[in-house]
């Protein structure tokens, strides 16, 4: 049977438009955030307001929720009045977080004893890609839950890879993470570079974006950081939370990843100046520091 009622946990930077491309593409929406007056530029576009998650899925078929972290996912779906709480059993629980893949295997296991099904469906692409409804998303879970969420999914997303079993997708967030951050310190250093060796920095950007070295950080993130436009698609506090995801996710598998240290402590240094909740493109004021002299 096509699923139609899908319900929405957490309307933030990604999870408001994610639920619009919801609305967008036909499905009956019902929504709940945590802060209630972010739900009403989705109740004027046609979604209903619930007033708990646990509600939300009660009303849904799937229930999705893009909250910050592991805590947090564990509280909107396991807590009081939480997706454990309402959903009818055979619905499914499909979270798009980057939390642990432990958290998301414990949360799993708790919806199970219920029957409710569960991904985890973490979304790579920016509040650009969440808009656009071009997300990437990868996706853990059962092969048969997975095919029965697809529409769902491709509502927001644009490429879709079921990746393995519960927890699958978030390891595959973490190497995202990985390369996104090693992104985000290339093109910190490729600006630098242009700006001291007197160079436009635009110039720059507008030809290496478009050859072989190019990314969607320096595309996307080096003309925001150019023309001092930090205000987040994502925060630094956000990627910070993720890189110590990444970090654990290493320890835990004896696995050695110097540049995500690197990228890490160059963070710390932003979030060290009050600047955690500005966009990941102010790592470029960090590397830029090192180089800044007396003279300068
Ligand atoms: N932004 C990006 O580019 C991006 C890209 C890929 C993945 N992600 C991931 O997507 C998730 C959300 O990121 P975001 O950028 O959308 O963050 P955000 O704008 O800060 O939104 C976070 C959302 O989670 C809700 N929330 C947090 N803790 C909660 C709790 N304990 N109970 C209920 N609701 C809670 C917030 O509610 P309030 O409104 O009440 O605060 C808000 O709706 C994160 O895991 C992030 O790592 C983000």
């Amino acid at each position: 049977m096509a699923i139609r009622r899908v319900g929405f946990i957490g309307l933030g930077i990604m999870g408001a438009p994610m639920a619009a491309n919801l609305l967008r593409a036909g499905f009956q929406v019902t929504v709940w955030n945590r802060t209630a007056a972010k739900c009403e530029p989705l109740v004027a576009a046609g979604a209903k307001a619930a007033d708990s998650p646990a509600a939300v899925a009660a009303a849904s078929e799937v229930t999705l929720s893009c909250v910050t972290n592991s805590s947090d996912v564990e509280e909107v779906a396991l807590g009081a009045g939480g997706v454990r709480d309402g959903a009818a059993p055979g619905t499914t629980y499909v979270d798009c977080s980057t939390i642990s893949p432990e958290a998301a295997r414990r949360v799993s296991a708790r919806l199970a004893e219920r029957r409710v099904a569960m991904l985890d469906a973490p979304v790579s692409g920016g509040d650009v890609g969440a808009k656009a409804g071009t997300l990437a998303i990868m996706v853990g879970g059962e092969a048969e839950v997975f095919e029965h969420c697809r529409p769902v999914l491709e509502a927001m997303g644009k490429t879709i890879v079921h990746v393995g079993g519960i927890g699958a997708g978030q390891v595959v967030k973490a190497c995202n993470q990985v390369a996104g951050g090693l992104n985000l310190l290339a093109m910190a250093e490729a600006i630098t570079l242009a700006r001291r060796a007197g160079v436009d920095p635009e110039k720059m950007l507008e030809v290496v974006s478009a050859g072989a070295a190019g990314s969607w950080m320096l595309a996307n993130l080096g003309p925001r950081a150019l023309k001092g436009d930090f205000a987040p698609g994502f925060m630094v506090e956000l990627m910070q939370k993720d890189l110590r995801l990444v970090l654990e996710t290493a320890a835990q598998t004896h696995t050695a990843l110097p540049g995500t240290a690197l990228v890490n402590q160059l963070f710390t240094a932003v979030e060290a100046e009050g600047r955690g909740r500005d966009g990941t493109q102010a790592i470029v004021d960090a590397v830029g520091k090192l180089s800044r002299g007396a003279g300068d």
